[in-house]
């Protein structure tokens, strides 16, 4: 879903959209070609194509894992009705992509991908945000509850959501849909993009509303904004090497920083 040019919708339509489009399958998507299409690759682009599936691997898996955090911290019950869909959405993510290793990418390991650029991120810092919104919502301190849920939610559906994984998708588009490879994975790519897209929505509509009752949160995401945006050329720069694919890495860095703006823009830091 393009969060762009659309009026913001409410957490109970997009659960409502969920309820009827997030039901996609990772078991029915076929990977028979994609195993033959990974055979047919030089070592180099095995590296740079493995390197991103690792990525969103660990990626999906970390965000499913922390996502309950989240439920806890939603005060209103229409959010937390949309983050039952999530949650189950971001299970079949990580879901399809442990198939994908196991079926096409013959078990290669992921872990050694997580250099600090992203396992911070993706991982560790996401815990730590997961678990501030735990300790606030069950001192019973209202105001650290909001403060945590702005920052994890700007963490969350603003940069691992709103930055990482759709700068990822733009990527993958360059790498594959020209070349006509990896049916499969662009079949689940397609299905997940459409998921996210309806999490990025309802995040970025959680913190225009804080952020309008509330001017210091303003700073506070910024700064956050800030500081993922100065970390965008060390993370584009680890998914060019090798790149076997020759895709354009100047123009990958500036798609990155357009999605970081449109977010900006939805919750309402930038013109
Ligand atoms: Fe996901
Ligand atoms: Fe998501």
């Amino acid at each position: 879903m393009a969060t762009r040019g659309h009026a913001p919708k409410s957490a109970w339509e997009l659960y409502r959209i969920a309820k009827r489009t997030g039901t996609w399958d990772p078991e029915n998507i076929p990977l028979t070609q994609d195993r033959a299409h990974y055979q047919s690759l030089t070592p180099g682009m095995r590296e740079q194509f493995t390197k991103v599936c690792a990525l969103f691997y660990e990626g999906e898996v970390s965000v499913a894992d922390t996502l309950a955090w989240f439920l806890v911290g939603f005060t209103e019950p229409d959010r937390r009705t949309f983050l039952s869909t999530q949650i189950f959405e971001e299970v079949k993510h990580a879901e399809f992509f442990r198939r994908y290793f196991k079926e096409v990418l013959e078990n290669a390991g992921t872990s050694h991908y997580l250099v600090p650029e992203y396992r911070g991120v993706l991982l560790d810092e996401l815990d730590s945000r997961g678990r501030a919104i735990g300790a606030a919502a069950l001192a019973g301190d209202p105001a650290g509850l909001e403060r945590a849920m702005v920052l994890g939610v700007a963490h969350y559906m603003g940069i691992v959501e709103g930055l990482l994984a759709v700068s990822g998708y733009d990527y993958f588009d360059e790498m594959l849909s020209t070349r006509g490879l990896f049916p499969g994975l662009q079949e689940a790519i397609r299905q997940i993009r459409i998921d996210e897209g309806r999490h990025i929505v309802h995040g970025m509509g959680y913190l225009r509303q804080r952020i309008a009752e509330n001017a210091d949160y303003a700073a506070l995401v910024q700064q956050l904004f800030i500081e993922e945006g100065m970390k965008i050329p060390p993370r584009i720069d680890f998914a060019f090497h090798p790149n076997e694919f020759g895709l354009d890495q100047q123009r990958q860095q500036e798609i990155a920083y357009e999605h970081l703006t449109q977010r900006s823009r939805e919750i309402g830091l930038a013109a």
